[in-house]
């Protein structure tokens, strides 16, 4: 009897890891002092990315990240204003009005839009939002301001979209040219044409900036998922071509 209840209690400790072990358990990821999770309360992923439709994890958020959290600015630990941009809550806790769809009340809309450049977000030297992204950002607004989330890879991880055109420039775009561009790059690195791209992409800093699994690219922003990883490997690996 006692082996028994012994063999019992092996296979259900067994069983319980591997079951562990196989969840997308958020707190099975390796954490990093660096790059502590920035979302701790990321919106559930809702289906496919309607097109017409603009979701703050996917799109909102990264703008923010790449553009606002960058090291003495807005991230948890410089606070910069008392403001903090990196999650959702954070942002509605430290920025006035910031789920407003009144472009002057809104006080994230109102330092992006500002005309006088010392009071402009990001401030100069840096570019202002590209209009694109401001774009995102009023009809991310319009749409009323939710927490949420699409799954990008919907259907399956699509391998035929690992070309330059329609995966890796809009990446590059939404999530490291806020760091990554102007006089003074982050890091030294230039992440804006095409040229540069593919220098970075060829010396193999590209992929293990993004890959590790400690202080990954996009820095204070949540690890690419493995879709987006499998990706920019197969457009390196085949090259880096203009595609
Ligand atoms: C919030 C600012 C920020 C964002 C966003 C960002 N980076 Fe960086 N990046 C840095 C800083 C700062 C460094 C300098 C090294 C460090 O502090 O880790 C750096 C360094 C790098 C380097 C140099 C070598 C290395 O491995 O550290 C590469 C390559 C790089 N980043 C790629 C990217 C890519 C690709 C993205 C977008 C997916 C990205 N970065 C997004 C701030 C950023």
């Amino acid at each position: 009897m006692q082996r028994y209840a012994f063999l019992l209690f092996f296979l259900a400790s067994f069983s319980s890891v591997g079951f562990l072990a196989c969840q997308h358990d958020p707190f099975m990821q390796p954490t990093d002092p660096n790059n502590p999770d920035p979302d701790p309360d990321p919106p559930p992923t809702t289906g496919f990315c309607d097109p017409d439709s603009v979701y703050f994890q996917n799109q909102i958020l990264p703008i923010l990240v790449s553009n606002c959290t960058e090291s003495g600015c807005h991230n948890a630990q410089d606070r910069q204003d008392g403001i903090v941009l990196d999650s959702y809550q954070s942002m509605v806790s430290t920025v006035e009005n910031a789920t407003q769809n009144d472009l002057h009340e809104n006080k994230l809309m109102r330092a992006i839009l500002e005309s006088d450049l010392d009071d402009r977000m990001p401030p100069s030297p840096k570019a202002a939002l590209p209009l694109a992204q401001i774009n995102l950002l009023k009809k991310w607004l319009a749409q009323g301001a939710q927490k949420n989330a699409c799954d990008e890879n919907f259907g399956g991880c699509n391998m035929d979209d690992a070309k330059f055109g329609t995966f890796i420039q809009p990446l590059m775009q939404a999530k490291c040219q806020g760091c990554h561009s102007g006089n003074a790059p982050q890091g030294g690195i230039k992440l804006t044409s095409y040229a540069e791209i593919k220098t970075v992409a060829m010396n193999g800093k590209l992929y293990s900036a993004v890959a590790r699994t400690s202080n990954w690219m996009p820095k204070g922003g949540a690890k690419l998922d493995d879709c987006n990883l499998q990706k920019i490997q197969a457009w390196v690996s085949a090259g880096a071509p203009l595609n």
